[in-house]
């Protein structure tokens, strides 16, 4: 079977976040929307059909997760990442992001230093400061082949923060880090005893030529003090269906956790996301295959495009997610002026760098999750707009 994502679907006016909330967001309605994380690809048709059954059936009451939905995680998790997960480790959560708010509240107390790797993924941020939590900055260094942790300065910050949230693969910034860095982040938090949450939600997300690691899989030490969230929503474009689950190889972690998702009363879940995270888990390994070879030709035509027609953007080629994060401020212009001049003039809707953190200003991030004619139609408005400057 062949997939065919240069299909374009119409998305507006189905309540739907990246096009409906363009006026809001963006003080624009017409932007080209490029932002948030879901993609413009249809969810395989292998995911819809088993929803679609399930939805036939006249009664949507109370469900639950049973052993096949939990195997079918376990067997994704085993053949694409060598992890090998027991059915007890997993509980659901509504969301990655409700998921990991869950684990600052249950792990901290008010006043607690909780580290993050900006720039990152806004929630990371809100996570910490919505509950009265202090953040740190573990601010990522701009190596000269791309983004760095800054060890000696985790090293640091370790010594009194209560808890990492570490984001694996990065997004914004595209990084899938390697064994060396994990091993030394896991070195730093076990010394210091700092609980690190895993964000693995892009874990799917590779691109060829990378290897993506759970972090758990680093060795007892380090599986034992962790709290891992993954979710088949970014990968196979569920995000709507609200379904993630959160993995804690050790016990006295996971009843602490799972008692206070439990006090919040969040452990139900919906019935659709749980046939369709099911589904992708079991069936999805071709289309996936198809996704991340396509996702990576989007990738390259941006890069080239940018290379020849726009050489002030800066950028290093993502080895995982379905975004590039730009570098905009070769252009002299402020960072208000250059979000004028995206959403105004280009009419493009990227994200705003500076949401992701204060190093963040001057950039976009650009969702390339789209068919080609999209990507190509983004590319001539950034030309037209900012090639003559
Ligand atoms: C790193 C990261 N974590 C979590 C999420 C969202 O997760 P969820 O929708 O399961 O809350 C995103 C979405 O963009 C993300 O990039």
């Amino acid at each position: 079977m062949i997939y065919d994502f240069d299909k374009t679907i119409e998305r507006a006016n189905t309540n739907c976040v990246k096009y409906d909330l363009r006026q809001a967001v963006f003080g624009n309605p017409e932007v080209l929307p490029l932002w948030v994380a879901d993609m413009d690809f249809e969810t395989p048709d292998f995911v819809r059909r088993a929803v679609i059954e399930r939805a036939n059936h006249p009664v949507y009451g109370y469900h639950f997760k049973d052993r096949p939905y939990y195997e079918a995680i376990k067997g994704w998790l085993q053949r694409r990442h060598q992890w090998t997960v027991e059915t007890e480790w997993m509980t659901f959560v509504p969301g990655v992001v409700c998921g990991f708010n869950l684990a600052v509240m249950a792990f901290t107390r008010e006043g607690d230093e909780v580290i993050i790797q900006s720039p990152v993924y806004p929630p990371f941020h809100h996570a910490v400061t919505s509950h009265g939590r202090k953040l740190v900055y573990n601010t990522l260094k701009v190596g000269e082949k791309g983004y760095e942790m800054d060890f000696d300065l985790l090293e640091r910050q370790a010594a009194t923060a209560k808890m990492l949230i570490l984001c694996n693969p990065h997004n914004p910034v595209g990084r899938c880090w390697t064994r060396k860095e994990l091993q030394k982040v896991s070195e730093i938090c076990l010394r210091n005893n700092v609980l690190v949450l895993s964000d693995e939600i892009h874990c799917d997300l590779v691109l060829p030529g990378y290897k993506f690691l759970p972090y758990a899989t680093l060795g007892e030490q380090a599986a034992n003090h962790c709290i891992v969230f993954h979710a088949a929503s970014k990968t196979f474009n569920l995000a709507g269906l609200a379904t993630s689950t959160a993995i804690i190889p050790n016990k006295t972690l996971r009843d602490t956790y799972i008692n206070y998702v439990h006090s919040m009363e969040a452990e139900l879940g919906n019935i659709f996301g749980k046939v369709a995270t099911q589904t992708a888990m079991e069936q999805g390994d071709d289309w996936l295959r198809q996704l991340l070879d396509y996702v990576q030709g989007n990738i390259d035509y941006v890069s080239s495009f940018l290379k020849e027609h726009l050489p002030k953007v800066r950028f290093f080629k993502p080895e995982a997610t379905y975004m590039m994060w730009l570098d905009f401020n070769g252009f002299g212009l402020s960072e208000e002026a250059l979000w004028q001049k995206m959403t105004q003039e280009a009419q493009l809707g990227l994200n705003r760098g500076k949401e992701f953190g204060s190093e963040g200003s001057g950039f976009f991030r650009i969702n390339l999750a789209c068919p080609r004619s999209t990507v190509e139609v983004a590319m001539e408005r950034l030309r037209d707009h900012f090639g003559n400057i």
